[in-house]
């Protein structure tokens, strides 16, 4: 009989023991979705809709809070708000959803691919300082993986390049960098509220800025062009708007949101101190300034010359076994992304110029190529609800599987 639970052997976590559900907050989301539908307002700029993009704007330590359809469009309307159009270039890290370029596509600029760092694989900003030509108008850094991207160093950049900085939040809801929240550091902030995300309205985005002016013209962007009031200015648009169903969803969950927050980083502080200890095992790196780190996806690095040469999907597979839980890795770099092919819509031939400068093959990813390949080991963020003993077990599953590595070796 085997040691390991992928040859049939007895796993690390008991094979139906659950961990914790999600979503959250099921009983709050429908009274106050009960509420909603009975008070007849299910449309935008509800009382609920307004109250959830106040107390976002606190927890976030920003000033303003605009709600809107999704992830996507608030990256979008983000650039739109900061007037990037046509032919700009915008410098983004090969490693993130497709959405990040796509919204650039989408506001006819361009997105210039660059390398992740391999420490956080977010945006590395020497990388980002070389793509600088005199067309770049903004960076867009992504925080993802349970790191965050080096805030002051990016920051820096973009003072002395005059570039915007817009922070894509979407995985990092509640990280914080010398106690501000992420999405109020540069520009504008854009977040996902998509099913799986850590708060979540089925669907729906927002986005944060510091700036009176910009909030305005996000507001007017994403209500087909009206102005928040009067004398407000306004900007052709269409409409991105979130209802207030949504609105209720994410009141609920808001309640609890902070203590979800911190108990999922106290949970990842702790395992990354154990992976830590494990030959050939590195947790991404934490900046001093981060006071608090938010966990879409919790990740570490797998380094198989330290488990004589074991693929990284092996180890992964091998590692899921043990404790149950679906375990990945990183996003396809977007260089080679299935999902990212700009070539197969006419609306972005806009000339024979454009079409060449969008062509995702011609940037070179090596760092997030290894990532995705074999380095990258990435858990989706419900499992860190659980308690400590919980988290224990997938230290324990780790340590079992270099223990027996022979064994894995053999059988791959
Ligand atoms: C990094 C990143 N940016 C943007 C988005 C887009 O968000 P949405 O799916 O809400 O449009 C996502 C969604 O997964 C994401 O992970």
């Amino acid at each position: 009989m085997s040691h390991l639970a992928i040859l049939g052997g007895a796993p690390v976590r008991a094979p139906k023991k659950p961990w914790p559900a999600w979503p959250v907050e099921i009983e709050r989301a429908v009274e106050l979705v009960s509420e909603v539908v009975r008070g007849g307002h299910w449309a935008y700029d509800g009382p609920k809709e307004w109250q959830f993009a106040h107390q976002f704007a606190a927890f976030s330590r920003a000033t303003y809070c605009l709600p809107v359809a999704n992830g996507t469009v608030a990256i979008q309307l983000a650039l739109e708000a900061l007037d990037i159009g046509a032919y700009d270039e915008v410098i983004v890290p090969g490693q993130t959803w497709q959405a990040t370029t796509v919204a650039c596509l989408d506001v006819n600029a361009v997105p210039i691919l660059v390398d992740i760092d391999p420490e956080t694989y977010c945006l590395d900003v020497a990388q980002a300082e070389a793509a600088i030509t005199p067309r770049t108008r903004a960076i867009i850094v992504v925080h993802l993986y349970g790191a965050m991207a080096d805030m002051d160093a990016v920051l820096a950049l973009a003072r002395t390049y005059n570039l915007r900085v817009i922070e894509d939040c979407a995985h990092q809801h509640g990280s914080q960098w010398n106690g501000q929240g992420v999405g109020g550091l540069g520009d504008v902030g854009a977040f996902s509220l998509q099913a799986s995300k850590v708060l979540t309205a089925g669907e729906g985005g927002l986005t944060l800025t510091n700036d009176w002016e910009l909030f305005q013209r996000l507001y007017s962007l994403r209500n087909c062009g009206r102005p928040f009031k009067e004398g407000s200015p306004t900007v052709q648009s269409g409409n991105y708007r979130m209802t207030e169903l949504q609105a209720a969803l994410l009141l609920a969950q808001m309640e609890r949101m902070e203590e979800r927050v911190n108990h999922r980083d106290e949970n990842a502080q702790h395992l990354n101190r154990r992976l830590a200890e494990i030959p050939g095992i590195r947790p991404m790196k934490r900046y001093p300034q981060v006071t608090r780190q938010s966990y879409y996806c919790f990740s570490f690095r797998y380094d198989s010359a330290v488990w004589d040469g074991i693929p990284g999907t092996a180890f992964r597979k091998a590692l899921g076994a043990e404790i149950g839980l679906n375990v990945g890795t990183t996003y396809e770099p977007l260089n080679r992304c299935s999902l990212y092919k700009p070539h197969t819509k006419r609306r972005h031939h806009l000339n024979e110029g454009y079409w060449a400068a969008i062509d995702p093959a011609r940037f070179e990813l090596p760092v997030c190529q290894r990532a995705y390949e074999d380095e990258a080991v990435v858990i989706w963020h419900a499992f860190l609800l659980a308690e400590r003993a919980d988290i224990d077990e997938i230290a324990q599953a780790v340590e079992k599987l270099y223990e027996h590595r022979a064994e894995l070796r053999e059988a791959t």
